[in-house]
């Protein structure tokens, strides 16, 4: 039967699709106006909307496990059954319709009311008042998790920043390089906070943490008392030591304040320094070579992010770079900056009108050291986020946690692992004792060309390359003693997802 189509494409799912016409157990169509995806699992269809309540990735092009799915750009997973986010980057649930199977075909009916959440509300000894300290990926995602959770008593969130929580990772890519509009960047709207009883402090520095009378102290004096606290205090950038960078035209990025600041000096500079060829360093290239500012990047070692991704991928990302006008001076340092010219080691001399320095990060730990909490570079956490203090938990960049992929007590900086980190901790504040056992995963976004990278691994001594790096289809294993610790591939979004799987799997033998 010929079907109406969609400005989108796909058929108009009211009126019925045959069974056959699904592939690979999917099949996009729309309701109204709205696109909608079937999805086949076991015996089951249901029908989602067909694009992540993230970034609008297609669900169509992810991967089915279980009954949920994962998006193939920067791996949400979806509840298929309730539409519920269940694993970050997506905080929001998607739509989903009502399906009915009739003579081998399957019809969309109406929308369905939004089902509880398949994990439960909030135990009846859940604590009355809990702390979170830290307004970024992981505070906000703790806090909303204990809300959807349905978790009645007080929070209070402590943020030294001046903006409510937003979306870090796009600081260094397109809101720096003016093409996303300003409603972005907020994680959520002002307004959630006050809907959802969540009392966010800003601009509130917690200075000290008394682990006997359970309550934290701000700046300013204020105490505030908890019976569970969150510690989500993330990282801050590493300042140069060299002569001039304390001038105001050398920056930072870690808040929107900082972005803001580097797009101001942007507007009226000729020429940009990036001191650091890391991932945000190079992302802060992009972005401004996106506003046509000259960038050359300044780097001690032979190869970016050789570290990391290895020489290949470091070869490509250089020449990536390269292609679109970036100059690297790499085995290289800045030793002064005086006014709008850096002088390097290798004696060169470089127009510095605005400089961004990216040399890494370092966890803010000053809080936990001063409450005695375990630590050893980052706060040490068991498999449930706790701190070695009773009722202290730890979330995100802060957090040293033992990865049982790795069989290592390992510390990460990836958004994702922040806010699914926050999540758990959330989770276990109420007594539900859920391990984090997530495979790491992140993603780096250089022009339009996005790397995606599940596992880690500090340390490999064989990287396999399946496809052309060059091409831009790639998948590389980074393996020790033959097993597979991480897996980092570009437009490969299926089999990424099928390596973190299968990395999930093996976590489990
Ligand atoms: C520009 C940029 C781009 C990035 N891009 C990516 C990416 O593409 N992919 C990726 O995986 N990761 C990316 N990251 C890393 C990612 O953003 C971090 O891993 C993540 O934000 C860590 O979350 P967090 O909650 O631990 O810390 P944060 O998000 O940094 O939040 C920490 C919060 O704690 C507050 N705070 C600190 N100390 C105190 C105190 N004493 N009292 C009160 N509040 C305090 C801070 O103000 C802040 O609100 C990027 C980071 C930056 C800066
Ligand atoms: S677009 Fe789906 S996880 Fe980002």
């Amino acid at each position: 039967m010929a079907q109406e189509q969609s400005p989108s494409g796909g058929p108009d799912l009211t009126q019925g699709v045959a069974f056959a016409e699904f592939a690979n157990g999917k099949l996009a169509g729309h309701v109204g106006d709205q696109e909608v995806l079937l999805v086949h699992s076991g015996t089951e269809i249901f029908a989602i909307a067909a694009h992540c309540s993230h970034y609008h990735g297609p669900l169509s092009d992810g991967l089915v496990v279980g009954d949920s799915i994962r998006c193939p750009w920067h791996h949400a997973c979806f509840d298929l059954r309730s539409g519920e986010a269940v694993r970050a980057p997506a905080i929001s649930s998607l739509a989903c319709w009502r399906v009915e199977q009739r003579n081998a075909r399957v019809f969309v009916h109406e929308k369905r009311e939004q089902p509880r959440p398949r994990r439960g509300r909030a135990p009846a000894e859940a604590p009355d008042k809990i702390v979170i300290v830290g307004g970024g990926a992981a505070g906000f995602a703790a806090a909303e998790m204990l809300r959807r959770r349905e978790f009645r008593g007080s929070i209070v969130m402590l943020s030294s920043d001046a903006a409510t929580p937003v979306d870090r990772p796009n600081l260094s890519k397109d809101y720096l390089a003016g093409s996303a509009p300003e409603d972005w960047i907020p994680l959520s709207p002002d307004s959630f906070y006050d809907e959802a009883g969540i009392e966010l402090r800003l601009n509130t520095e917690v200075t000290g943490i008394d682990t006997k009378a359970r309550h934290v102290v701000t700046a300013s004096g204020g105490k505030v008392a908890y019976d569970r606290l969150l510690l989500a205090t993330g990282a801050e950038p590493v300042r140069l030591a060299t002569p001039g960078a304390d001038q105001p035209h050398v920056h930072t990025l870690r808040s929107l304040a900082d972005c803001r600041a580097i797009i101001d000096a942007a507007k009226g500079t000729r020429c940009a320094l990036v001191i650091g060829a890391s991932f945000i360093g190079l992302e802060v290239a992009a972005a401004l070579r996106a506003r046509k500012i000259e960038v050359h990047v300044v780097a001690p070692e032979k190869r970016p992010m050789e570290r990391v991704l290895g020489p290949e991928m470091g070869d490509f990302i250089r020449a990536l770079h390269e292609e679109h006008g970036v100059v690297f001076h790499l085995e290289d340092t800045v030793v002064a900056i005086e006014g709008q010219r850096a002088t390097l080691k290798s004696g060169g001399v470089l127009e510095a009108g605005l400089v961004v320095v990216g040399i890494g990060v370092r966890p803010r730990l000053a809080l936990a050291e001063q409450a005695g909490l375990a630590l050893d570079r980052g706060i040490l956490v068991s498999a449930f986020l706790e701190t070695s203090v009773t009722d202290i938990y730890a979330a995100g960049d802060i957090a040293r946690w033992p990865d049982r992929h790795s069989d290592e007590n390992i510390r990460v900086e990836h958004w994702v692992v922040a806010q699914r980190q926050g999540q758990t901790a959330a989770l276990n504040m109420l007594g539900q004792r859920e391990k984090f056992d997530a495979v790491p995963f992140f993603w780096s976004q250089h022009y339009d060309v996005p790397i995606n990278y599940v596992g880690h691994a500090e340390q490999w001594d064989e990287v396999s390359i399946d496809g052309d790096i060059q091409a831009k289809d790639c998948l590389l294993k980074y393996k020790r003693k033959g097993r597979v610790l991480a897996v980092a591939s570009i437009f490969r979004d299926l089999a990424s997802l099928q390596a973190e799987v299968e990395l999930e799997r093996e976590a489990m033998l």
